[in-house]
């Protein structure tokens, strides 16, 4: 597996509210290469998460160009976006929405089925990722029956078996205590080093950022370096 080449140019989004127009994203710029990892924060509602959704392909942007490889991503079809999203596109977010009825191993599976993996398949990679982020002795769990920071590792786990070249983890810690966050920041650099994808991660914490090689701010809907 290997990252993707991401270059953002002018991209600007913004919303209608009232008769009168709010700019979230204003002429935002960003180049990343293949492999990288960074951090985004910035001030509520400065358009972080609004960001991560352009970039996932979820909503599209009201000017500007994402090209992915030298690829307008613009010029996808619907349903090419989707099929790019799904194959090459992990992510990660504040709650874990895992399926409370299904034991982690399971929840882990759905990706690769959903692909239509043979059972077999999405439990040999299901297994390999859960032991990769230290939950070998929980597979057969329920949520319930984890602890928050052994639920976000399984959402991480979920999120990587698929074996995405991008991985956007939109405040992956917020409902953790600060140890356990930090232990999933590093297991996300750690994963993101050993699997060659690129890793965005928005984060309120100057803290959790500050482990990251890059840091952005999102002030007045573009990025500045931090
Ligand atoms: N669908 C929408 N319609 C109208 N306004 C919206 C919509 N989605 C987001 N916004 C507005 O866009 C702004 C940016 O929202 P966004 O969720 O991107 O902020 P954020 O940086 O992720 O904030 P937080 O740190 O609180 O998660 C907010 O002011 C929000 O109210
Ligand atoms: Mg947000």
């Amino acid at each position: 597996m290997k990252g993707v080449d991401i270059q953002i140019n002018g991209l600007s989004k913004s919303y209608e509210k009232a008769g009168h127009r709010v700019d979230i994203l204003d002429g935002a710029d960003l180049s990343m290469a293949a492999g990288e990892s960074l951090a985004v924060i910035g001030a509520s509602g400065s358009g972080k998460s609004t960001f991560m959704q352009l970039l996932g392909l979820l909503d599209a942007p009201g000017a500007g160009t994402i090209h992915f490889d030298g690829r307008d991503t613009a010029s996808l079809g619907a349903t090419e976006a989707d099929r790019w999203r799904n194959r090459n596109i992990g992510f990660i977010f504040q709650s874990h929405h895992l399926l409370s009825d299904h034991t982690a191993l399971s929840n882990v599976m759905i990706p690769v089925r959903l692909a239509g993996g043979k059972p077999e398949v999405a439990r040999t990679r299901a297994e390999r990722l859960l032991t990769a982020v230290g939950l070998q002795e929980r597979m057969e769990h329920l949520p319930a029956e984890l602890s928050g920071g052994e639920q976000q590792r399984v959402a991480i786990a979920r999120a990587l078996v698929m074996g995405p070249r991008l991985v956007l983890a939109d405040e992956p810690t917020g409902n953790l205590d600060p140890k356990t966050a930090v232990g999933v920041f590093d297991l996300l650099l750690e994963l993101n080093r050993q699997l060659g994808s690129n890793l965005i991660v928005v984060t309120h914490s100057m803290d959790l950022a500050s482990r990251f090689p890059r840091r952005l701010s999102l002030v007045s809907g573009r990025f500045v370096e931090a």
